[in-house]
């Protein structure tokens, strides 16, 4: 072996760049919790590019990469970090992952991941119970919550079509019924699986922008009439833009009555399963056939970490039931530990160990204070929002996703809309707070996620005066 080679792999080099890393991070996490570094400092896509090309060219210092590439990111552990919905990992997650790249299980297999396969059931097994299901319930880790609903999509059209749809294809005309604030991943599922528009039956929300469950059988009537067979609803848990939950327990009864799929899009909120303060948020998700959790969004794991829970265990083996007859021998449908005979992934990360290092490090119940208190931060700054005169809270928030926009005296709507999207502009590229805008109805909000722990009353207050007073002179 040529010693370059050699020496990719060697362990004293690994251990002294290691603890530099560690050491560069562990002073990133400090930095950022004292807001000594800006949440992220803006720069173009082309300046962006110039750098990392002219640096391919210049350098090879790996010390120098990871001290660039920390500066060159949005810093998701700073206090002021308020935007999409990304949590800041809890560091002993982080830790674990290190391990698991090294360690580089494959997971399609039992034999290509052990350990991390075992744990994926200890955590599927807790993740049913905080569902409510019962014993029959069960599921497993994939690769996010856009997989997940597809994934959960595929199960559902499984349950109702009875012909073989791996060696026959699909020849029926069906429908998904979905609020129409539902994210675009629901919507991408049912059209990666060749629904069409026509199969993604959009219902209409109410002023709180939760789907409109009174309107459930009127969309399937209609739906029917036209041809399309309807095999599921899908609700949110809850929905991206407001943060708001659908009715539950209403859309279940109504699945239960048209013996439908009944789906649970709870990537964001779904981890509210361990708040005991507002799980009765998510009431009803116990009868969900199927559910999708993110880890990365509200339950402190990097990404990507989504649980898919099935309130049916058989259709946990079922719905990739293809052959792929070198990885495993005749009848082994129902081993749990052969994750690709089940999963959309062949080769997947070891994901069950970014949930299972805080868990054992913590324990169950810091989910519920994380979730908890985050929630709490989407009150409180709602309650500070209604405070201000020019400012206009969209909703009561349900969950810690909270909208709302500068509004002064005796300025147009459209005027409104562009002087929101200005402020949000000029807040991006300064740096200071991270925050993002959405449209709600025509109307464009100012939208944060309040996930990080460390944001606080006193920021909330900064945030305000800032959006005022670049409001005021963009005015
Ligand atoms: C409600 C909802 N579902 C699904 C997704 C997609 O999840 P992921 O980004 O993990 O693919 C998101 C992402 O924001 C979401 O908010």
């Amino acid at each position: 072996m040529d010693s370059k080679l050699k020496s990719v792999y060697e362990a004293q080099d690994f251990k002294r760049v290691g603890h530099e890393l560690i050491e560069l991070l562990a002073d990133y996490l400090k930095d950022t919790a004292e807001e000594k570094i800006p949440v992220m400092k803006w720069s173009e896509p082309s300046e962006q590019f110039e750098f990392w090309k002219k640096f391919t060219e210049n350098s090879s210092d790996p010390l120098e990469l990871f001290k660039n590439l920390i500066d060159r990111s949005i810093h998701l552990h700073h206090p002021k970090y308020m935007g999409h919905q990304l949590c800041p990992p809890a560091p002993i997650s982080a830790l674990i992952s290190l391990l698991g790249e090294l360690v580089n299980n494959g997971m399609a297999i039992y034999e290509m991941g052990p350990a991390a396969t075992a744990i994926e059931k200890v955590i599927i097994e807790l993740i049913a119970r905080k569902i409510g299901y019962d014993e029959n319930g069960d599921g497993y880790i994939t690769s996010g919550g856009t997989i997940g609903n597809l994934t959960a999509m595929l199960a559902a059209r499984q349950n109702a079509v009875k012909s073989d749809i791996w060696e026959e294809g699909l020849n029926e005309n069906l429908g998904v019924m979905v609020s129409s604030e539902a994210h675009y991943s629901v919507d991408r599922a049912l059209r990666i699986m060749g629904f069409g528009s026509k199969g993604i039956i959009k219902i209409p929300v109410n002023e709180e922008y939760s789907i409109l469950t009174d309107l459930l059988e009127t969309y399937y009537q209609k739906a029917t009439e036209d041809g399309i067979k309807v095999i599921a609803v899908v609700g949110c848990a809850p929905s991206t833009s407001t943060g708001m939950y659908d009715d539950l327990q209403g859309i279940a009864s109504f699945c239960k009555s048209k013996n439908l799929w009944f789906h649970v899009d709870g990537a964001h909120g779904g981890g509210v399963i361990f708040s005991q303060k507002y799980k009765h948020l998510i009431s009803g998700v116990e009868h969900a056939d199927s559910v999708v959790i993110d880890g990365h969004k509200m339950l402190m794991t990097p990404a990507l970490l989504t649980f898919v829970m099935f309130k049916d265990k058989d259709v946990s083996y079922s719905t990739f039931n293809q052959k792929a007859q070198y990885l495993w021998e005749k009848n082994q449908d129902e081993e749990w530990f052969n994750m690709a005979r089940r999963t959309i992934e062949c080769t997947k990360l070891m994901m069950s160990i970014k949930f299972y290092a805080i868990l054992i490090s913590y324990g169950e119940e810091i989910f519920d204070s994380s979730v908890t208190h985050l929630y709490g931060l989407g009150e409180e700054f709602a309650s500070k929002i209604k405070l201000r005169n020019d400012f206009e809270l969209a909703l009561e928030p349900d969950s810690n996703i909270v909208c709302f926009r500068y509004k002064p005296n005796g300025i147009s709507e459209e005027e409104t809309d562009k002087l929101n999207s200005n402020i949000r502009n000029v807040i991006l590229k300064d740096g200071e707070f991270y925050i993002v805008q959405t449209l709600l109805g025509e109307r464009v909000y100012l939208r944060t996620t309040l996930i990080n722990p460390m944001t606080n009353s006193g920021i909330f207050d900064e945030l305000l005066d800032r959006i005022e007073e670049i409001g005021n002179k963009l005015i």
